[in-house]
C-alpha cells in the first residue's frame, strides 16, 4: 500500500479543540456522538488518538479514533496463536471510523482506513501488537471492512481483525 494521498486541499491532523465536531453527522448516530462527546475528552486522558480528515474550508469531512487494547488468547483464531502465549495480548483498536455524509461515496472512508493502517503500522515498528481489532457497528459497515484483508474473530461476527503479518504484507505492497 503506497503513501496515503488525500484530495488536494484535504489535510488529515489530529483532533483539536478548534475542529468543526459539533456539526459532523455521518449515517451512524454512534460515531457522530463519539467525535462531538468523547474523541477530544478521550485524547485528553491518552486513552484514545482521534485524526481529523478536514477538507478545503476546514470542515471535518471524516475521522478515525486509534487506540490500543488486549484480547484473550482464546479469542483469536489459531492462525495468530500457533506461536504464542496463552495469555491476554496486546492489539491496536480502530475504535472508530466515520466519513461525513456530504463527502460519503467519494473515496474518503477508504483513504481513511489505509491511513489508519499506515499509523497502526507505524506505531507497531515501536509498540508491538498482534493484530488490528475493530468492532463493526453494523452489516454495513461489515461490507466495507469486508472489502479489504479483515476477518472475523471466531465467535464475534461483528468483531473484525487483521493480523500484525498481514498488515506488514499490505504496508508493503506497491
Ligand atoms: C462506512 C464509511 C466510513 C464509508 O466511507 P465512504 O467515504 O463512503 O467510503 P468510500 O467512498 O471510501 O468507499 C470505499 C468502498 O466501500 C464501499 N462502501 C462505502 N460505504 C459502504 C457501505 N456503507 N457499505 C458497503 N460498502 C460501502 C464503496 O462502494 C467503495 O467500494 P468501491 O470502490 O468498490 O465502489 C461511511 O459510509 C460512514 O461514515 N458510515 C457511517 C459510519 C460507520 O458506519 N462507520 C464504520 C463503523 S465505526
Amino acid at each position: 500500500m503506497s503513501g496515503v494521498q488525500f484530495p488536494v486541499g484535504f489535510r488529515c491532523e489530529r483532533l483539536h479543540a478548534r475542529h468543526s465536531r459539533k456539526t459532523f453527522q455521518s449515517d451512524e448516530s454512534a460515531v457522530d456522538e463519539w467525535l462531538r462527546t468523547r474523541a477530544l475528552q478521550n485524547q485528553e486522558k491518552h486513552l484514545s488518538v482521534t485524526k481529523a480528515l478536514l477538507d478545503e474550508s476546514q470542515v471535518m469531512a471524516g475521522y478515525y479514533t486509534l487506540a490500543t487494547g488486549q484480547v484473550d488468547f482464546g479469542d483469536l483464531p489459531a492462525e495468530i496463536t500457533r506461536r504464542l502465549p496463552r495469555r491476554f495480548l496486546p492489539v491496536a483498536v480502530l475504535a472508530w471510523l466515520g466519513v461525513n455524509r456530504t463527502h460519503q461515496r467519494r473515496g474518503l472512508g477508504r483513504l481513511l482506513l489505509a491511513q489508519a493502517l499506515r499509523d497502526c503500522h507505524e506505531a507497531g515498528q515501536t509498540f508491538a501488537f498482534v493484530a488490528v481489532i475493530l468492532d463493526c457497528l453494523n452489516d454495513s459497515a461489515k461490507r466495507f471492512y469486508r472489502q479489504w484483508d479483515f476477518e472475523e474473530l471466531p465467535g464475534h461476527p461483528y468483531r473484525l481483525f487483521l493480523s500484525a503479518q498481514c498488515l506488514e504484507l499490505l504496508m508493503n505492497e506497491p
